[in-house]
């Protein structure tokens, strides 16, 4: 359900002709295919799934050949007529797709004709290039991150330095809203993820938002969720969703919720981020901290994160090797392990998205500065 009201969202905002093709090429738009008489949705079949997500062939046997070299004519000769790019009719292993909207077939083709270049974009002889998100946050991110890396790869990772640029990175990091028209995937974004991205698109080293709320969930049998600003979390049980708090019972404020609530008519729950939301209001709130690092070193949670994720993303280069693509880059995260030593134990094989499930419950009281003399 999510993910298709997350299509029709992105439908609606205009999306450019590479993303949109993407987006049929990996499974995440609609697409029909073509069996005997009837067109039906290609429901959980992609061409990912079967030509790989960097289009270089699928990985077991029987599924699809490389698609890299063709051109937009021969591929979609042979996704809607199912001849090959040498005249022969090609197995039925191979479907029969019926684009659905104008333009997606040039999409589409156009994604595939530039996938080669895009999955190798930012990886050069002897640079790799990184985008860092804007901001002050996203800066002092990346001198703890590149300070790091100059401890732990000073001649960089197989002669190739790792470099900032604006554009043309392998993946962005540091990210501080989620990706919009990125065609780099994002890795340690500085926005809270929900739990449920795409992990070929999205790396994080701290808990999930669903994470955060499942652990705050815990510290009642039942309560109420406000979620004014729309996250739709996953509920507990127990839980439920409401517009209004009924009083008296555990309440998780969610975004501007946070700054609306009551800490005198029950438990209020708040997860970090929307910390900045609770404005003057006075009382004790039980808040959920996705980074809980114990903090010996006394250097503050963003700079360690940005060394942690120096750690994960050489570890992930080297294992990548020479020949490294986006997508290579992504599968070598999933099986990564790192201990480092100011940040708790990262997981990617455990906890795909995020490395982690660890969710620091802390409390937090304010005083009513309304009512001072
Ligand atoms: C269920 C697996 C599967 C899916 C899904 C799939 N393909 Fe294929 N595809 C194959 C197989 C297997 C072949 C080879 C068939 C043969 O050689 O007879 C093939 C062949 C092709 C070819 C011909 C390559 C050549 O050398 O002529 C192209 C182009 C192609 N696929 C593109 C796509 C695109 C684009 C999509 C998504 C819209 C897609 N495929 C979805 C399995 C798949």
């Amino acid at each position: 359900m999510r993910a298709l009201a997350l299509i029709a969202v992105l439908w609606g905002q205009g999306l450019y002709a590479e993303e949109i093709g993407e987006a049929l090429y990996e499974g995440r738009a609609p697409i029909s295919v073509q069996m005997g008489e009837a067109v039906l949705p290609a429901v959980g079949i992609s061409c990912a799934g079967c030509h790989g997500h960097d289009g270089a062939g699928g990985r077991e046997a029987g599924s699809g050949p490389p698609l890299l070299g063709l051109r937009a004519q021969d591929i979609l000769r042979a996704v809607r007529d199912g001849i090959g790019e040498d005249g022969r009719t090609l197995s039925p292993a191979m479907p029969r797709f019926v684009f659905d909207a104008p333009g997606d077939a040039a999409n589409l083709a156009g994604y595939i004709e530039e996938i080669d270049a895009l999955q190798r974009s930012g990886f050069g002889t002897r640079e790799i290039v990184l985008v860092f998100g804007q901001g002050a946050a996203a800066e002092r991110f990346a001198k703890a991150f590149f300070g790091r890396v100059a401890q732990i790869a000073p001649r960089g990772v197989f002669g190739r330095s790792l470099v900032r640029q604006e554009a043309g990175g392998v993946v962005i990091l540091a990210a501080t809203r989620p990706e919009g028209r990125a065609t780099a995937p994002h890795l340690f974004p500085l926005y809270m993820l929900r739990g449920d991205e795409d992990v070929r698109r999205v790396r994080g080293g701290f808990a999930s938002l669903n994470d955060q709320i499942a652990a705050l969930a815990r510290t009642a049998e039942r309560g109420v969720i406000l979620d004014p600003e729309g996250r739709e979390p996953d509920v507990p049980a127990g839980w439920s969703v409401v517009a209004r708090p009924p009083g008296d019972v555990p309440v998780i404020a969610l975004g501007s919720a946070a700054g609306q609530v009551d800490p005198d008519a029950g438990p209020v729950l708040i997860v970090a981020d929307d910390l900045h939301h609770l404005g003057r209001i006075a009382g004790c709130f039980t808040v959920a901290d996705p980074r809980p690092a114990p903090d010996r070193s006394g250097a503050p949670p963003l700079e360690r994160y940005g060394r942690a994720a120096a750690e994960v993303l050489v570890e992930a280069l080297a294992r990548c090797e020479r020949e490294c693509t986006r997508a290579k880059l992504f599968e070598k995260l999933d099986g990564l392990s790192v201990q480092s030593p100011e940040w708790p134990h990262l997981d990617y094989a455990a906890w795909p998205l995020t490395g982690t499930d660890l969710v620091a419950l802390r409390r937090v009281c304010l005083s009513d500065d309304r009512q001072a003399p």
